[in-house]
């Protein structure tokens, strides 16, 4: 299934310039009430803006019981049960949202896509509590690389993070694809490196191939992230599009080219190999002392026809793990992801960096509910979009990323220390 044609006609358009005033607006009313409700409590029990539903903060003694039941439990695994209180922030309170994700905004009808939360087999996984989550990364940097289901992501998390603060503007250039995020009451930088192949690669002249260039990383990215305390990779979707792979700058196949002498190779062949030189620039910055997490890939849930044939996504409500597996494309990309993430591990670890899984595969498998299918734009719209079952809509299941994220910080400095004593054993 070719999905990411699908990505190429959505990124053609760009997301409309933030209307300034009603973010500085919002800004300032925020910056002026924040003083008054932050220095009382470390997590207070009132969010900062009021949303409808707004919900209980965890109190510090269930996040201490959280923390040493997580430790044994696999968070990855596990159903989504109903969330009254979800969601934390709506189209209306957050300006961040893409407008292909908008779905409420452009007349979605139903919203129980946004009530659930995952409930990992045998613990809990805490909802997302943003001040916790500043307080963590409070002088610290965080850059998401890879495709828009990174930006998704992104997204979701600085609207997760504005019930505390919103960020200012601090990219240096115009280019929509590479913005930079300041959170001034915490000196918590974000950023996003867009590369949806991770490698260099050319636009398609008439042929409609990307030429890329697998053994060679995209400097777009991989000069930028030296200095950052976390990175976030994310690629998968964009290989699934017809190529030309190069080596050494020598042409060895392509993936569905359909030129009789080239020879056809599996995605997974370019995708194993790109994952590779990602893997390896990043190994060896000179500088480098951040946390690289592989964020795995998010199905999508096309169904009734591939994505350019009529395939839509209308499901009403996750489906329960008995309900489906992960299987042909799917699986494989997630295999390939765990090799190379394995053997990268292996590699950081002799240089003292520390590789995380953020495995949301499994969730969001589950949650064929959660895309924006035609309400990425109003129908009366002259757009070429398809429907939209790669993204996610937001707010929607993608928030939980943020949770799983927020855990794995929390979890950082025991599992840390943990790997120092160990032996090394290489
Ligand atoms: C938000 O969504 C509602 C529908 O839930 C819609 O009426 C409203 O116009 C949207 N607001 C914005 C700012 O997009
Ligand atoms: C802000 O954080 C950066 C690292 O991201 C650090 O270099 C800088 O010293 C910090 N500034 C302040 C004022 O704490
Ligand atoms: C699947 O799991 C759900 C919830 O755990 C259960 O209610 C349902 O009966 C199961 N279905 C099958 C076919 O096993
Ligand atoms: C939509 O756009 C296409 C190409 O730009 C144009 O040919 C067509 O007439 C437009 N349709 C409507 C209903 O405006």
């Amino acid at each position: 299934m070719d999905q990411a044609a699908f990505v190429k006609s959505n990124s053609v358009q760009r997301a409309p310039m933030i209307l300034p005033i009603a973010v500085t607006v919002t800004a300032l009313v925020i910056l002026a009430i924040l003083p008054i409700y932050y220095p009382l409590r470390r997590y207070p029990s009132q969010a900062v803006v009021k949303i409808a539903a707004s919900p209980p903060y965890h109190s510090a003694q269930k996040l201490i019981k959280a923390v040493e039941d997580e430790e044994k439990c696999d968070i990855f695994t596990g159903e989504w049960i109903p969330n009254p209180n979800a969601p934390y922030y709506t189209n209306a309170t957050c300006w961040a949202i893409h407008e292909h994700q908008n779905c409420m905004k452009y007349g979605r009808p139903d919203d129980g896509f946004m009530k659930w939360k995952w409930k990992p087999e045998g613990c809990d996984l805490p909802i997302f509590n943003p001040y916790q989550f500043l307080d963590i990364v409070r002088g610290k940097s965080m850059a998401f690389v890879g495709d828009s289901i990174g930006r998704n992501h992104m997204q979701s998390l600085i609207c997760l993070l504005s019930r505390v603060e919103f960020p200012i503007d601090d990219s240096a250039t115009d280019d929509d694809y590479f913005r930079r995020w300041k959170y001034p009451s915490y000196n918590f930088t974000l950023a996003a490196f867009w590369s949806p192949f991770l490698v260099r690669f050319q636009k398609p002249g008439a042929a409609d191939l990307f030429d890329l260039y697998l053994d060679e990383s995209d400097e777009k990215w991989s000069t930028q992230i030296e200095g950052f305390d976390y990175v976030i990779l994310n690629a998968g979707q964009w290989y699934f599009r017809p190529s030309m792979y190069y080596e050494k700058r020598r042409l060895v196949g392509c993936r569905f080219c359909q030129l009789g002498n080239i020879i056809d190779l599996p995605m997974t062949y370019g995708y194993r190999r790109a994952l590779r030189t990602a893997f390896r620039a990043i190994n060896s910055l000179k500088n480098y002392r951040g946390i690289t997490f592989l964020r795995t890939y998010a199905p999508s849930h096309f169904e009734n026809g591939e994505w350019n044939k009529g395939g839509n996504c209308l499901r009403k409500r996750p489906f329960w793990s008995n309900e489906t597996a992960l299987e042909a494309n799917n699986l494989e990309v997630y295999l390939t992801q765990m090799e190379e993430f394995r053997a990268a591990e292996w590699e950081g670890k002799k240089k003292g960096l520390r590789y995380r899984l953020l495995d949301v595969t499994q969730a969001m498998l589950l949650r064929p509910d959660g895309h924006p299918s035609r309400y990425g734009h109003w129908p009366h719209e002259n757009v070429t979009l398809y429907n939209d079952c790669v993204h996610w809509c937001l707010p929607g299941p993608i928030d939980s990323w943020s949770d799983f994220l927020l855990h794995m910080l929390k979890m950082e400095g025991r599992r840390s220390h943990e790997e120092k004593l160990q032996p090394q054993t290489q």
